[in-house]
């Protein structure tokens, strides 16, 4: 018997970045959209844990237990005083070490079905709770839809959006790490007096409507220009988006994913196109949001 879970990737499309805390973190006021690329989780009982990869990034997925997925089996296990015995295979679409928490969203997938492979009956703020132990983005990666996060960005409000947006997603011949990027961050802020991350009313009015271009307006990554210190050459990417005709361009998170917001869906394939034969990048997908977050098939 095996339990399949399926997970979509993330989008930011305000990130707000506070000054680093003593902890090392950062407050943030995270606005998350759930958009439609995949991984598929399949956790099957087995000998011991054991953690596979399958689909065209699988090489970069690391096998151990400090995956997401292996950690998440780890840790319900653990509250249940059982072993974590069991096969994770991750099908992998969502693009490694991209900023849009494709690690965070095996996570969540994993600890999903291995609640629902051993019967462990864990509340929803169980499972939100260990959640936000695994990492800071893992909480929404399990609801989906789009929310607010707050704090790490793991205290999350769902929030109402009216309609359907389309995106462009372009991949980067490399991925950056996300402790690097906020490091750059902190780099780039020394002297400076940082506010107090807060959501745009404006953005969230715009996701209420399901207004494209006033989405497009107001989308903000506090962390793109370290992202773009660290792989400048995401900054030919984001202008061929813009020339092709995307209302909004952004670093996807902590990147080096870039997003490009279009107002429907014969946009997407057409700044998709433009971005295909531009040679900024690497692979370009289509994907559209909010999605539901984690789900058992
Ligand atoms: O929570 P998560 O393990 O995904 O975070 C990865 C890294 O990103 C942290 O170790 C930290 O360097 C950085 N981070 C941060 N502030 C946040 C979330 C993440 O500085 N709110």
């Amino acid at each position: 018997m095996s339990v399949t879970v399926r997970v979509p990737a993330k989008v930011n499309v305000q990130l707000a970045v506070g000054a680093a805390r003593p902890d090392g973190f950062h407050d943030l006021a995270n606005v998350f959209l759930a958009v439609g690329l995949y991984d598929e989780v399949t956790v099957t009982p087995a000998a011991e844990l054991r953690v596979t990869c399958e689909g065209p990034d699988a090489g970069q997925v690391p096998l151990d237990r400090t995956n997401l997925a292996a950690r998440a089996a780890i840790a319900l296990a653990g509250r249940r005083g059982i072993e974590p015995n069991v096969h994770v295979h991750i099908a992998k679409d969502i693009p490694v070490a991209g900023g849009m928490a494709g690690g965070s969203a095996d996570g969540a997938a994993a600890l999903l079905a291995c609640d629902t492979l051993w019967g462990t009956g864990a509340s929803r703020e169980e499972l939100l709770e260990i959640c936000a132990e695994l990492g800071s983005d893992v909480p929404f990666s399990l609801v989906g839809g789009a929310a607010l996060g707050v704090g790490r960005g793991e205290r999350l409000t769902a929030l109402e959006v009216g309609g359907t947006f389309h995106w462009v997603f372009a991949m980067a011949g490399r991925g950056l790490s996300t402790p690097a990027v906020f490091r750059e961050f902190d780099r780039l802020a020394e002297g400076r007096e940082i506010p107090e991350p807060v959501a745009s009313a404006d953005l969230l009015a715009a996701l209420a409507k399901g207004d494209a271009d006033a989405l497009a307006a107001t989308v903000s990554n506090d962390l793109q220009p370290a992202a773009l210190s660290l792989f400048p050459e995401l900054a030919d990417t984001l202008a061929a988006g813009r020339e092709a005709g995307a209302p909004a361009a952004l670093v996807s998170g902590s990147g080096p994913t870039t997003a490009f917001l279009a107002r429907d869906a014969g946009a997407a394939e057409k700044v998709a196109e433009a971005l295909r034969v531009s040679g900024t990048c690497g692979a370009v997908r289509v994907a559209a949001g909010p999605v539901a977050g984690a789900t058992v098939l």
